[in-house]
């Protein structure tokens, strides 16, 4: 078999791995369930959960991909030598990746929409009324949040198409900064907000009182979403990773990174939450709801609306692309097609879903499963079930049946990162720790623990 391409540069390494962990889930979802679970106690829940439980697991990602240099599910199988179980692990991956990109086009879809309503400057003027009053109407309209989604999927899978380095590299390294300068100035601009005070106490003042099962389970669901754990993105992407890789260094990078943008997006929304009198409990809605107000009264609000709703874009179709890269990369490899059927099928199929989850955001739609509409079914399964579960196989593999020679080779790469401390703190870890962490919530969130 030929050599497996590898990422380029150390940069471009970081950049994708970034581009894939920076989306939707930092400036989309994290502000919403933060609204939702209580502000600071979320806040804080996530925060810690992110340093503690995901970067490990985001190290067994990278070990398992880089040992094995294959795809999601082939990794599993060639490493367990075909063991069932750990196969099952794979083929959960490639699910999550399928139903997470299917809710994902969709909001990437609203965002594409918001660019160009942006562009034709229908945010200048507007009150806090007839955003909302837009908004609803777009959404129940039904056809074109489909037309935006499919807009938005086919975007990606131009990019997906393009390959590794070309594709993927090239596009992240100038979309990444350029999205961190704009959130830093709309934290100066919510600073001279009304509502400031009250955004900033909501999201960090401190309430041990409300930290509950609940808040902990949609932290963890929320922290794994955000850094693209517990499906096999980053084992696809580890296994693009160079042998000399530190990956220490990568993942702490891309988690500071990612949990610093979660922060600056919230403390940019709540502010405008609360002065223009939007419930923090809106749901998805929330940021579609709370952004074009700030934009409506900023002096020169026209660009910054319109660069920030190309750098949303911009940040959702990388996240979008590591995740159809799974996808891709399983179809290519296994089915034996080019990268480019590949492409195309997996995004087709995707798209066939998106349908279901826009249409089900359609008041009285009646597209429900299991009590829930099929959009928030795909959101809340993915993150609640199906990554923690994905997540406590991947590291019971990497720490219990990988084999100790192998885990520390390439945790340290051959030896020349973190022998000393890092090595054996980030693998108790993953043997000891994190397992049984998952493993209780769980079992509060089934009821079996109070
Ligand atoms: N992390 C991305 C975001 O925050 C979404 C994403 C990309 C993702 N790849 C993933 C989520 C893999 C789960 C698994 O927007």
């Amino acid at each position: 078999m030929a050599k497996r391409i590898t990422f380029a540069t150390r940069f471009g390494t970081i950049v994708a791995v970034g581009g894939s962990v920076v989306g939707l889930g930092n400036i989309w979802r994290f502000p919403y369930l933060a609204g939702e679970n209580g502000g600071s106690a979320f806040m804080l829940t996530y925060i810690t959960i992110s340093l503690l439980i995901s970067i490990p697991i985001m190290l067994s990602e990278f070990i398992i991909g880089r040992s094995s240099r294959r795809n999601a599910l082939r990794s599993f199988k060639k490493l367990s030598r075909g063991n069932r179980l750990w196969m099952s692990a794979g083929y959960m991956g490639i699910l999550s990746a399928f139903l997470i990109l299917a809710f994902y086009s969709v909001i990437g879809g609203w965002a594409l929409k918001f660019l160009l309503s942006s562009i034709a400057g229908t945010f200048i003027g507007a009150t806090p009324e007839s955003i909302a009053t837009g908004f609803d109407a777009f959404v129940a309209g039904g056809w074109q949040p489909l037309l935006f989604a499919f807009l938005f999927s086919a975007a990606c899978a131009a990019v997906v198409a393009a390959g590794v380095v070309k594709g993927i590299e090239r596009y992240n390294k100038i979309l990444m900064p350029l999205m961190v300068l704009i959130l830093v100035g709309l934290n100066v601009n919510a600073f001279f907000m009304s509502g400031w005070r009250e955004g900033a106490e909501f999201l960090l003042r401190p309430d041990f009182g409300k930290i509950t099962w609940r808040v902990g389970l949609e932290a963890l669901g929320q922290s794994f979403f955000s850094m693209s754990i517990g499906m096999g993105a980053m084992i696809t992407y580890g296994s693009y990773m160079k042998r000399s890789e530190n990956m220490f260094r990568v993942a702490g990078t891309v988690a500071i990174t990612d949990l610093s943008i979660a922060i600056l997006s919230g403390m940019a929304i709540f502010p405008a939450v609360f002065t223009y009198g939007i419930s923090p409990t809106s749901g998805p809605e929330l940021v579609f709801l709370a952004l074009p107000n700030i934009f409506a009264q900023l002096p020169g609000g026209y660009l910054v609306a319109v660069l920030f709703f190309m750098m949303l874009v911009a940040a959702a179709i990388t996240s979008s692309v590591s995740l159809l890269e799974v996808i891709a990369a399983y179809m290519s490899e296994e089915l034996r097609i080019s990268r480019r059927k590949a492409t195309i099928l997996g995004a087709a199929g995707v798209f066939a879903l998106s349908i279901l989850c826009a249409l089900s955001q359609i008041p009285g739609s009646g597209l429900r499963l299991l009590g829930s509409n099929i959009f928030d079914l795909f959101n809340s399964s993915t993150s609640n079930v199906l990554m923690p579960l994905g997540a406590m196989l991947i590291v019971v593999f990497a720490g219990w049946a990988l084999g100790r020679d192998k885990f520390n080779r390439q945790l340290t790469s051959e030896g020349r990162y973190g022998t000393r401390l890092l090595r054996p703190a980030v693998r108790f870890m993953i043997r000891f720790v994190i397992p049984p962490f998952i493993a209780l919530l769980f079992l509060a969130q089934i009821g079996f623990i109070k």
